[in-house]
């Protein structure tokens, strides 16, 4: 009978042991910062350890701010917690507890603690989160934007929106020679802190030969976000000419046509005058009325 009893004693005490012996205060491993992207959901993660074995009862999520008071913004476990958009949670099998942000703002940058309980005690931890907002694909134009000339000068503009940290725009020619030093890029901040970039790009003399323009959006990590193409609205030359041609030289017929129109006719108007009154605003010029430029006619 002592063997067994012996044997139960051992076995509970092994256990015993060994819980002991992976007892160690639990401790919570953060990253120092999680990243999130502004409008899209985050989950910043901390491990707990010792992993197995360990239960979280509560896992408490503060927002930190220099000279505030400390909020929960999320309890999980518990009820607290500011707001919808900030949720909870313990992962048993990866043995994590999470803060999970919904559509990231970028107030929502900053320092934050988790405070977890186990049965096996608690741990405090703090982290960071930093939030970047991509910018709006760039569009970009010129002024002036039509029936531009070779020796014109040309102001080309590039805009991205939206976008967090600051971020710049280099230009391009066709050729990839690289014009940002003469150009400039202002940012308006927004009121939820984003930039919307607007860079500016004057070419003295542009010519038709090279119309290729490029502006690339570059991130605060010194990527490229986007680019936009522009190529410069040369008038077409052989339009020019025919313009000349043709349009140029039906005004003037059309104008003469109707100078010697009207002179001829003006003896006959004069005389319909008191037919016309109905139209007061046509009085001064009859004379153009009565000529063929029918455009002149529907005012009255
Ligand atoms: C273009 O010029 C700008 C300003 O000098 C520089 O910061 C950038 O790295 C250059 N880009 C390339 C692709 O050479």
């Amino acid at each position: 009978m002592a063997a067994p009893v012996l044997l139960l004693v051992f076995i509970c005490s092994a256990n015993f042991v060994s819980e002991v012996s992976s007892d160690g205060p639990v401790t919570l491993d953060c990253p120092s910062a999680s990243a999130g992207v502004y409008g899209r959901d985050v989950r910043i993660r901390c491990a707990v350890t010792p992993g197995s074995g360990v239960h979280v009862f509560r896992a408490e999520w503060k927002r930190v701010r220099p000279g505030a008071l400390v909020s929960a913004v999320s309890v999980f476990g518990a009820a607290g917690g500011s707001g919808p958009r900030f949720r909870s949670g313990w992962d048993r099998s990866s043995m994590e507890v999470w803060l999970q942000v919904q559509s990231v703002r970028l107030a929502d940058e900053g320092h934050y603690t988790c405070l977890v309980v186990t049965d096996r005690g608690s741990a405090v931890r703090g982290t960071s989160l930093k939030v970047t907002a991509r910018y709006s694909e760039p569009t970009v134009w010129s002024i002036p934007a039509r029936n531009i000339e070779d020796n014109m000068e040309v102001t080309m503009f590039c805009r991205a929106l939206g976008g967090f940290p600051r971020g710049t725009v280099h230009w391009f020619d066709q050729y990839g020679t690289n014009w940002t030093r003469s150009t400039r890029t202002d940012a308006w901040i927004r009121e939820d802190g984003r930039f919307d970039l607007t860079s500016e790009f004057d070419v003295w003399r542009v010519s038709s030969i090279s119309p290729g323009y490029s502006c690339r959006v570059i991130g605060w990590d010194g990527r490229g976000q986007g680019e936009a193409e522009i190529n410069l609205a040369f008038r077409d030359p052989e339009k020019r000419v025919q313009r000349w041609s043709n349009n140029s030289i039906a005004a003037v017929i059309v104008v003469a046509g109707s100078l010697a129109t009207g002179l001829l006719l003006l003896p006959l108007l004069q005389r319909r005058r008191p037919r016309q009154e109905v139209c007061m605003e046509g009085q001064d010029n009859e004379n153009r009325e009565e000529g063929p430029e029918k455009e002149e006619e529907k005012t009255c």
